[in-house]
């Protein structure tokens, strides 16, 4: 794998790493801060009740009244400013006015740009009392991306997360979603590298200072096989089964990592307490 210096290289996806500065980091904390406080405005919003399109609606408005733009609005066709993904979808749901139910349990999906850097980031609400089952799997999915996440140093691969994440989560008899991946961001939405959530150790891009990537497990109670749905977005687990996720965005530091997207709040995952 290639690496190029992120300021001198050309705004767009060029097959090669972008490695980063100081005051990439600075805006990247910026962006990741508004992310993080906009899932954190929606806390207490996600009920019985509320339609994914109000809870749409709530992150567009906080994005335009803090100067940001949702960064999927208008982004290879899709129209919305979060992606909404209840109970068995997987990922790219999209808001509609069907009320949520109690039992059910919602992926919130938000990427926000702010001076033009992305910060993504999803978590997972329940939807007033879940079953057990779905609590147990919205765990392993939040301690999944964390394990991947502490995975993550210079030196490290790509490879050395998803061989975190994997074994603990199959351990559990749930299975990691391979369809969909992590991936490079900063002034581009969706960059190199793709971060696998299964792997083996030591494969894959070699990790260096100022990358930035987002890790977002997607974690299915059942088999990881999972289709799209005619409106070209959606999708669902095949089994049906239930699916979680949880995602941030990340830096690598000379050190370590570095997470843009925690929750000013502490509600990083539920139960949120409110
Ligand atoms: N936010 C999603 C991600 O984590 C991407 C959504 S793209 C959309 O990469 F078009 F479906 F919104
Ligand atoms: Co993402
Ligand atoms: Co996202």
């Amino acid at each position: 794998m290639n690496y190029v210096e992120a300021a001198v290289s050309p705004l767009r996806k060029t097959g090669q790493i972008k490695l980063h500065g100081k005051e990439a980091f600075e805006r990247m904390r910026k962006a990741g801060r508004l992310t993080a406080e906009c899932l954190d405005m929606l806390v207490g919003e996600v009920k019985p009740g509320v339609s994914t399109a109000h809870i749409n609606q709530l992150v567009q408005d906080f994005a335009l009244d803090h100067k940001a733009i949702p960064a999927t609005v208008m982004y290879r066709g899709y129209r919305h400013a979060t992606c909404t993904s209840v109970n068995h979808v997987v990922c790219h749901g999209i808001p509609n006015e069907k009320p949520l139910r109690e039992g059910d349990m919602v992926n919130v999906d938000v990427t926000l740009i702010v001076d033009g850097w992305h910060g993504d980031s999803s978590r997972m609400y329940p939807v007033g009392e879940i079953p057990r089952r779905a609590e147990r799997l919205i765990e392993v999915t939040y301690e999944a991306m964390m394990l991947g996440i502490a995975a993550i140093a210079p030196g490290k691969t790509t490879g050395d997360i998803g061989a975190a994440i994997q074994p603990f989560v199959e351990a559990q008899h749930m299975s990691v979603v391979r369809d969909f991946c992590g991936h490079g961001l900063g002034r581009l939405f969706h960059d190199e590298p793709n971060i696998v959530h299964i792997g083996t150790p030591g494969e894959g891009a070699v990790l260096k200072p100022g990358m930035f990537f987002t890790v977002e497990p997607m974690i299915n109670l059942g088999r990881p096989h999972v289709k799209v749905l005619a409106d070209g977005w959606t999708a669902v687990t095949r089994d049906r089964s239930l699916s979680a996720q949880f995602e941030h965005t990340v830096g690598v530091t000379e050190t370590g990592v570095e997470i843009f997207t925690t929750s000013p709040k502490g509600y990083d995952k539920p139960p949120y307490n409110v």
